[in-house]
């Protein structure tokens, strides 16, 4: 699907170059949170990877786990999903291509199979939390120390039952 010039696609295998850009990108837009090539592909096999692309520039990423159904911070998780990382490259930020990219995914997953997406906050990540809000997820509970002393996480949801396939934009 293409928005505005930016391409959102599913990626199920990933090729060599695919990889390094992802892992390149991920690193200079999350940090050492960012997934590397150990589980990159194991999220495209056993989860879903998007990738946004401008012609053939790879420009961002969503990465998506399915819940197991039990959680002892989040009770019962069945048909949920788990936002694990989304990003954009520094030099394409701010230009809208991060909402684009979240509407698409939320877009795709909301095909009746799934009940929410989780995924979790710096509550100091300001561009963030206002991506999310745009895109309609709500915070629900402060994860403090969720990644660590003091890295603390919000925990957030958006309810995919009752949208439509063709996202809330
Ligand atoms: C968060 C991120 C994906 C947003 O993508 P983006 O393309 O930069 O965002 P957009 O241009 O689509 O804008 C989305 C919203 O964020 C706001 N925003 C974007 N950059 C911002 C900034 N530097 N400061 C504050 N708000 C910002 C926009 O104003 C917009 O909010 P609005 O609709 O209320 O106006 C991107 O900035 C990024 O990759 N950041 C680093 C990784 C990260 O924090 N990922 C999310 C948590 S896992």
């Amino acid at each position: 699907m293409i928005h505005g010039g930016l391409a959102v696609r599913r990626l199920r295998s990933l090729d060599t170059r695919t990889m390094e850009v992802l892992e390149r990108i991920g690193r200079e837009a999350l940090g050492d949170s960012a997934l590397d090539h150990w589980m990159l592909p194991v999220v495209a096999r056993c989860g879903m990877l998007f990738v946004a692309s401008l012609g053939r520039e790879t420009v961002g990423a969503a990465e998506v786990l399915i819940c197991m159904g039990e959680d002892e911070q989040m009770s019962d998780t069945g048909n949920d999903l788990y936002l694990e990382g989304l990003y954009i490259s520094p030099e394409h930020q701010g230009k809208g291509y991060g909402a684009t990219l979240l509407f698409e995914v939320v877009s795709n997953l909301a095909n009746g199979k799934f009940r929410r997406i989780l995924a979790t906050v710096d509550p100091e990540n300001e561009a963030g939390r206002r991506l999310y809000h745009r895109v309609g997820f709500r915070e629900i509970a402060e994860l403090p120390d969720h990644y660590g002393a003091g890295r603390h996480r919000l925990s957030i949801e958006l309810e995919l039952a009752g949208l439509s396939a063709s996202g809330n934009k």
